[in-house]
């Protein structure tokens, strides 16, 4: 049976038709802009697999910063770069208060006030000469609640540094109630978490490690979770809620969007998504062949992981796609 009357085209016929339609925004606003900053270097130094983006020195980082919040994206998520021989077992360089990441969010706050929200990677895996995002023990695993003890000094670091957000990336088990209580008794009671809850062991975050001069050998499978579970995703987001997060993120985004809307709709709270590295370097490369038309494919993928519902969208393609917006 047909409806010739029916047609869904009908709503398509013009831009302001289309654009009265349209389901789903996408505004500088949803856009986090993750940064690098690394120590000793005197010139901003490019990341060969991550074309146009590139780990930044304290004085680049600062212009940059103040670019990326004039264009309007929604926030800042800042990862520091230590020197190799600052790099220890503990990492001990993300707790330091005159560590770089430290030095930088203290720039940048002071730049910046709260024009903008901003945020700092808690993690270790930067800090640490083995590469790993925890403490080990003696047999080499990663140690779950002697790491919370590190990551509860680091959150305390970064929100003493002026950080708005601290966001823990490690997927140990009690992190997020862990840093709720250290920051609380320090004093910190304002400071929100962003909450890694759903983070999977992905290949896209090849080009992360080239960012940060990461010391990993081997993987991350005893803490990140495995490709295939969704189900598993919805207890990680749930178990991160109840430990009170104030905002939960899934990672990577596009080759997890259904975790996504899994997310949106078990979470009374914000729910963001990290469009990782490695998917920001395959559209780049594919863009720079001639391949795909690039803003084009950054927005439609944005756009994308919008829709599956996430509120806000880290991404390496945050300032440009502000601009390609405006
Ligand atoms: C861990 C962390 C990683 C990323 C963000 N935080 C790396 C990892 O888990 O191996 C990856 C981000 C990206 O690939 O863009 N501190």
């Amino acid at each position: 049976m047909s409806h010739p009357s029916i047609r869904p085209r009908r709503l398509r016929t013009t831009p302001a038709m289309r654009r009265l339609v349209a389901e789903t925004s996408l505004e500088p606003r949803h856009l986090v802009l993750p940064m690098f900053v690394a120590d000793g270097i005197d010139e901003p130094r490019e990341i060969a697999s991550m074309p146009g983006v590139v780990q930044h020195t304290r004085e680049s980082l600062r212009a940059a910063a103040a670019e990326a919040v004039a264009a309007g994206v929604g926030g800042l998520m800042l990862f520091g770069v230590p020197r190799e021989a600052d790099k220890d077992p503990l990492g001990s360089a993300g707790v330091d208060p005159d560590g770089i990441l430290n030095v930088a969010l203290r720039d940048l706050a002071k730049d910046l006030g709260d024009s903008t929200v901003l945020m700092a990677d808690t993690c270790l895996d930067e800090f640490t000469d083995h590469g790993h995002c925890g403490v080990l023990d003696d047999r080499g695993r990663v140690d779950n609640d002697a790491t919370n003890v590190q990551y509860v000094k680091l959150a305390v670091a970064q929100a003493n540094s002026g950080a708005h957000v601290v966001g823990p990336s490690g997927m140990m088990d009690g992190q997020v109630a862990a840093i709720r209580e250290g920051l609380d008794a320090a004093g910190h009671a304002g400071v929100a978490i962003l909450a890694y809850a759903s983070k999977f062991a992905s290949a896209f975050y090849g080009p992360f490690r080239e960012a940060v001069a990461s010391s990993l050998t081997g993987d991350r499978r005893t803490y990140q979770q495995d490709a295939g579970n969704a189900r598993e995703a919805v207890r990680e987001i749930e178990l991160d809620i109840a430990e009170g997060a104030d905002m939960v993120m899934v990672k990577p985004a596009m080759s997890y969007l259904d975790i996504v809307r899994a997310a949106a709709e078990v979470s009374p709270v914000p729910v963001a998504a990290y469009q990782v590295s490695g998917e920001y370097s395959m559209i780049a490369a594919a863009a720079a062949n001639g391949w795909v038309d690039g803003p084009a494919a950054a927005l439609e993928s944005l756009v994308g992981i919008r829709r599956a519902g996430a509120d806000f969208v880290l991404t390496y393609f945050a300032v440009q796609a502000a601009t390609w917006l405006a």
